[in-house]
């Protein structure tokens, strides 16, 4: 392995989604070359990327806001006769670069997500230059042809590592900015995958979760030069061993069969799908384009179910999309009470620059979004609770990651992703044990230790016996 020198320091902030998180780690590991190593602490930082999301509300200000708080820092050092390279990254920079830089022209760098295997020259032409560098193509080559190769330092991704999969969107749902920001749907080769997950194992990691805007949509080149779906590479990512596979986000129009037999037939997947509906009206999904109707997804979840009797499922909402009456709203009411969620997300409407939706005439007050989203989520967190307490006094396989919050306590994941707390020996972070589920919380179980910890690799995970909670 190389050694490279950390001599500078950098400190990278994280907004938005996994994708966001996993970029940042990409971002890390191709400048670790040039010498930069991490740091937690922004004024001791040589460079700070600032990785934004362009999602919802008022994405803009809170960048601008966040860059005023930064610029300070970097006068700081400044007059100290040091510098700071400041950069900004993700799905602002890409629809806002040029705005970024006009209003913040302290600003060093902006780039796109799909550039930032470019991030060294930048940074070189940033050191030269003293202006500005933008940089937010989209470009033909594909960025993971260009991340470091097994010779480089990988960040380590953790115990519970993502791994993107697929990048960008072709759908154009309504209200969306992702095919803006992230660009038209592409999916890495499957050579490349396997080979980054070789990697996140080597380093520790025992569950990977599959990353995607659309990552049931990949279709990725095979080393046969056929295509792969998801679940193809789901079941070459089992057969290295690990134990424990996820994968997010899906969108229901690509939820095929392969995918629903990958769910049966291998018990490293773990029972948990997210999958978004968005609403339960025909007439909201018809115009909030998602090319399904609500009696698709209740098939999908029956099939689902079928494949994988102790599946928990989380899905998004969005009310208030323009043109929700009444009565499209209980019919989302309607479907959320039909399928019972284990998890969900849930948001107002928020009108975001260039879509569709946001000139649509037919907007709703925001007095009447606030009322729905409040019905709507004390349905869901009531289902959330009734779903953890279901779990209690079951048996269950978790993976724990780490301390807890007070002494002696170990933290970790159950299958469904709640968070897991129970008195332990450090020795055990690392392993996937077999737990009782003592007690629920709003948002997390306590457990015990049942057995010795099943030791790692060599061990294939089974199935927990017991049926899902709920
Ligand atoms: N690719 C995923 C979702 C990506 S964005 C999918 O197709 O489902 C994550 C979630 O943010 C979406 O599922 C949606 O619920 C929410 N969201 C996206 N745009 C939004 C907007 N303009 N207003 C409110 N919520 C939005
Ligand atoms: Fe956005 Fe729709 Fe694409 Fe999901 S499927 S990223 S909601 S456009
Ligand atoms: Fe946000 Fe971009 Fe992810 S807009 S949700 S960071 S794809």
């Amino acid at each position: 392995m190389t050694d490279h020198l950390n001599t500078k320091r950098l400190h990278v902030i994280t907004w938005g989604c996994q994708m966001n998180v996993y970029d940042s780690a990409r971002m890390a590991d191709v400048l670790a070359p040039i010498g930069y190593g991490p740091t937690e602490a922004p004024e001791a930082a040589d460079m700070i990327i600032l990785n934004t999301c362009h999602i919802r509300d008022r994405a803009s200000e809170k960048v601008f806001s966040e860059l005023g708080r930064l610029r300070v820092l970097k006068q700081a050092r400044e007059a100290e006769g040091g510098r700071m390279i400041l950069a900004v990254a993700g799905c602002v920079a890409q629809a806002e670069g040029k705005e970024i830089l006009a209003r913040a022209p302290y600003v060093d760098i902006v780039l796109g997500p799909q550039t930032y295997h470019r991030l060294p020259e930048m940074v070189a032409l940033a050191a030269r230059a003293g202006g500005a560098v933008i940089d937010t193509d989209f470009p033909t080559e594909q960025k993971f042809d260009f991340l470091p190769d097994e010779a480089a330092p990988q960040t380590p991704g953790g115990l519970s590592a993502f791994l993107t999969v697929q990048e960008g969107c072709d759908k154009f749902c309504s209200f969306c900015v992702v095919p803006y920001t992230r660009g038209a749907e592409a999916s890495r080769k499957v050579a490349s995958v396997l080979a980054e997950a070789k990697r996140m194992v080597a380093g520790g990691a025992r569950e990977i979760a599959l990353l995607g805007q659309n990552v049931n949509a990949y279709h990725g080149e095979g080393p046969d030069g056929s295509t792969w779906g998801l679940a193809r590479l789901l079941y070459a990512l089992a057969d290295l061993g690990i134990p424990r596979l996820r994968y997010t986000t899906s969108h229901p129009r690509d939820m095929d069969d392969a995918l629903i037999a990958a769910h049966r037939d291998l018990p490293a997947l773990m029972p948990f799908l997210h999958l978004p509906v968005q609403s339960g009206s025909d007439r909201m999904l018809a115009a909030m384009n998602r090319k399904h109707k609500a009696a698709d997804f209740m098939r999908i979840i029956e099939r689902v179910r079928e494949a994988r009797p102790d599946m928990a499922l989380s899905s998004d909402f969005i009310v208030g999309h323009p043109g929700e009456t009444d009565a499209d709203f209980a019919d989302t009411m309607k479907l959320i009470r039909e399928v019972g969620f284990a998890l969900a997300y849930s948001f107002k409407y928020s009108a975001r620059p260039g879509t569709p939706a946001s000139g649509a005439p037919n907007q709703v007050a925001d007095a009447v979004m606030d009322a729905r989203l409040a019905e709507l989520q004390a349905v869901l967190r009531q289902q959330q609770n009734d779903f953890n307490a279901s779990c209690v006094g079951k048996t269950m396989d978790v993976l724990l990651t780490g301390h807890g919050r007070h002494p002696g306590q170990i933290a970790g994941r159950t299958p469904y992703l709640q968070p897991v707390h129970l008195q332990g020996d450090a020795s055990v972070i690392g392993r996937i044990a077999r737990v009782d589920i003592s007690a629920a919380h709003p948002n997390s179980l306590s457990a015990r230790l049942l057995d010795e910890p099943r030791l790692s690799a060599s061990v294939s995970p089974l199935p927990t016996e017991e049926p899902a909670c709920a």
